[in-house]
């Protein structure tokens, strides 16, 4: 019986201990959330926010990397350029009329793909090399 009653004890204390570490491993998510939140809004205003919320990850990747969609992170495209472009697409990329995507949305994606680090070149990379 004194037995029973010291394990029921133990399993009330390590579930209290299970718990506290769950706690502190979701504030630490939240306060990193925050952090990736601020460093994206502090280097390109909005712009990874509209580039999330107009989904244009979804063919581009959320680093405008390429998907089913072509690379458009750091190209040399000028902003009158792209913004004809996401407005009046050539094949099958939907077009983007002002009333969904603002003006000021589209410049801010535009910054948000300027912003970010221009993909290596195949060359560079051992694996693609080809040595
Ligand atoms: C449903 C898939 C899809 C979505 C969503 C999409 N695109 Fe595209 N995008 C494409 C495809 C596919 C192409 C290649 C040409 C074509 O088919 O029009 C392209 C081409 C482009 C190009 C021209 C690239 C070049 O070098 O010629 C730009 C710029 C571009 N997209 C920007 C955007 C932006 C900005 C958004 C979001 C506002 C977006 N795209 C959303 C599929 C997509």
């Amino acid at each position: 019986m004194r037995m029973r009653n010291y394990s029921a004890m133990g399993v009330a204390i390590l579930v209290c201990v299970a718990l506290q570490g769950q706690v502190r491993i979701v504030a630490a998510q939240d306060k990193l959330l925050d952090f990736l939140g601020e460093v994206n809004d502090a280097e390109h205003p909005r712009g990874y926010r509209d580039y999330v919320e107009m989904q244009c990850w979804e063919c581009h990747g959320y680093q405008g990397n390429g998907g089913t969609g072509p690379v458009i992170a750091n190209g040399p495209m000028p902003y009158e350029a792209f913004a004809n472009y996401v407005r009046r697409p050539a094949n099958t990329m939907p077009a983007y009329s002002p009333n969904v995507l603002s003006e000021g949305q589209l410049r801010n994606i535009y910054e948000y793909l300027h912003a970010l680090p221009p993909s290596p070149d195949a060359a560079d990379i051992p694996l693609l090399s080809g040595e």
